[in-house]
């Protein structure tokens, strides 16, 4: 209540067009279908504050459901959230084990809203190295919500590009082997056929946080014509005003996907 109170304050203030008429202008016009988020600046955020670090990534947790609903609310089909990268694990053995903790304390919490607002949760990345609690949680939450049809949210959790597509690789060239597909059989479509984001298309927005201008071995095949979208702002202040004005700036951008 209290920050709707400030952002109408602010609006006013500021004469800022208020959120709900900003998202009503947005839905006249093409909502990416796809928005994939490097969640970045926890870390720092929490220094800022003389806090630990982990304090950084329970606030992050916290926007993960904010961006969620606005994304879902907006009509957004998929959005993919870089929440945890095979580089990940050479981080200190207790801030591994606090991300790892996230998946469960977050479906813990927030699964009954997920269900009740048709998400569907899904995971990418080698789950097979994931903690047996933290894929415990994941794994029911994929279960519970595999028949809804709103968002998905995708988080690619001890996800890394890279390793993605050496995997596909490996299995396609085995399949060629037992003679399942020929040489000339093999183009961008089969390929993406055999990453870990198969069925899902490929991202039209990607926002990063922090301040930083790089990639970090996410989705390197997916994002070959998605707009970019960078912002200083560390990953738990990022607001639905941010998420917003991302959308907006990708309305007024012309893809040409290599065309005139
Ligand atoms: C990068 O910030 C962030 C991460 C490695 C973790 C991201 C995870 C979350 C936002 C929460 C995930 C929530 C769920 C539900 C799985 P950083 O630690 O590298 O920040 P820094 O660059 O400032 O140090």
């Amino acid at each position: 209540m209290l920050k709707k109170f400030q952002r109408w304050k602010k609006e006013q203030q500021t004469g800022e067009r208020p959120l709900s008429d900003r998202k009503n202008e947005l839905l006249k016009y093409e909502v990416p279908q796809h928005i994939a988020i490097i969640m970045d600046g926890n870390g720092r955020w929490a220094q800022k504050r003389s806090l630990p670090r982990m304090i950084g990534h329970h606030e992050g947790m916290k926007v993960v459901r904010t961006i969620t609903k606005a994304a879902n609310n907006l009509g957004v089909k998929v959005l993919t959230l870089y929440a945890f990268s095979t580089e990940n694990w050479k981080r200190p053995k207790i801030e591994v084990e606090f991300l790892m903790k996230l998946p469960e304390e977050f479906l813990g919490t927030f699964l009954p809203e997920l269900i009740e607002e048709n998400v569907q949760v899904r995971v990418m990345g080698h789950l097979e190295d994931l903690p047996p609690h933290t894929l415990r949680a994941v794994e029911k939450a994929m279960n519970e919500t595999k028949h809804n049809t709103g968002l998905i949210l995708n988080f690619a959790l001890n996800y890394g590009s890279r390793a993605e597509m050496v995997e596909g690789i490996k299995r396609l060239a085995a399949d060629y082997q037992q003679n399942q597909l020929e040489i000339e059989d093999i183009n961008e479509e089969l390929i993406s056929s055999y990453l870990m984001s198969k069925e899902l298309p490929d991202p039209d927005l990607l926002i990063r946080t922090s301040g930083e201008l790089r990639l970090s071995n996410f989705m390197l095949w997916q994002l070959a014509y998605t707009e970019f979208w960078f912002t200083d702002t560390l990953w738990p202040d990022f607001t639905e005003e941010d998420f917003v004005e991302a959308i907006e700036d990708f309305q007024h951008r012309g893809r040409r996907f290599g065309g005139v």
